[in-house]
């Protein structure tokens, strides 16, 4: 008898599984009140010679016990192996993080410029708060003309010489101030006027403006570059015309207009049923400017045009109202990744 329950009990030190219905057979073959191998084995208990009890009770018990430990171990491994393989669940869908997204200004003017680096234009940047020589005196405007009025820029503090710049030509009368021709320039920045915001308008917006200073620039240069520029970004379809128009620092001077690409030309009410959508000022740098700014003006001829990022950005998507790139509603910012 004690031989075969030291066998039972060596058999139990044997016994390993992880399935919760293995480990239930064993504990029923071992501890089941109906006929569990303990039951009986206890039963049996009562035949034992008396002398023989007090060995054969240890060994029951620890047959016993070697069993529920087992049972206990084994219940113990499945549950921890569930807990790990929940924590490190790798097919688990991962929780996102918002990273944001550019904004619509960002990405059309790096458009932009990348257009523009690739003709070989470097990037100028200079200070929003200016002073009245490289917002106005230096690009030839009158000393009457009207956006050296307090209606159409702002001044700081009164003080009719430091205003916040109107335009980015500014930073293109410091290039001249700094470097010698060729100049090849776009200055990319923010700019503000006094104006009434509206759909159409804003006290602050964007610009980028261009400068070309060479030997030998024409107004077919011009004209090139811009006609490279807008198939570039509206299509190979796109087409430009130029009307006659007047900036004080440049002469003579152009309106561009591109072909609407909403319509295909056709005529839309985006385009106002013109054909044309309105995109930026140009011309050839006037001779009073280079000389302003100690540039020989027989030996150089140069050409600068301007636009308006957000007028672009709203054709390019579409966008009826300016007020929404100043607004920061997640909402609309996030649609144009
Ligand atoms: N600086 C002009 C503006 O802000 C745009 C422009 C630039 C026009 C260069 C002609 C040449 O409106």
């Amino acid at each position: 008898m004690l031989e075969q329950v030291r066998k039972y009990i060596n058999e139990v030190e044997q016994f390993n599984s992880d399935k919760p219905e293995e480990i239930e057979l064993f504990r029923i073959k071992y501890l089941s009140k109906k006929g569990g191998l303990l039951t009986e084995l206890f039963n049996a208990f009562k035949t034992v010679p008396n002398d023989e009890k007090k060995d054969f009770g240890k060994i029951l018990n620890i047959l016993k016990d070697s069993v529920t430990d087992k049972i206990n171990y084994l219940n113990n491994q499945i549950e921890s192996n569930v807990q790990v393989k929940t924590a490190l669940d790798l097919s688990l869908p991962g929780s996102a993080e918002k990273i944001g997204s550019r904004h619509p200004i960002s990405i059309v003017k790096n458009e932009i410029v990348e257009i523009f680096t690739r003709l070989g234009f470097t990037i100028s940047e200079g200070p929003e708060i200016e002073d009245d020589y490289h917002v106005f005196s230096a690009l030839n405007f009158p000393p009457e003309h009207p956006a050296r009025d307090m209606q159409d820029t702002f001044f700081i503090e009164q003080n009719p010489d430091i205003l916040l710049r109107t335009h980015t030509s500014s930073v293109q009368v410091r290039v001249m101030d700094n470097q010698k021709p060729p100049i090849r320039t776009i200055s990319p920045g923010r700019v503000f006027r006094n104006e009434a915001i509206s759909a159409r308008a804003h006290c602050i917006f964007h610009q980028i403006e261009g400068l070309f200073i060479d030997e030998n620039v024409s107004f077919a240069d011009l004209k090139q570059t811009l006609e490279y520029f807008a198939k570039e970004f509206f299509g190979k379809d796109a087409k430009i015309r130029l009307r006659p128009s007047y900036f004080p620092f440049t002469e003579p001077s152009a309106e561009v207009d591109v072909s609407c690409s909403l319509c295909g030309g056709k005529g839309c009410n985006v385009c106002k049923y013109t054909g044309w959508l309105e995109i930026l000022g140009c011309g050839m740098v006037d001779p009073n400017v280079l000389e302003a700014n100690d540039i020989d003006s027989v030996k150089y001829t140069g050409f600068a045009f301007g636009m308006g990022i957000e007028r672009i950005t709203m054709l390019k998507y579409g966008i009826k109202d300016l007020r929404l790139f100043f607004e920061n509603d997640i909402r609309f910012l996030t649609q144009f990744k």
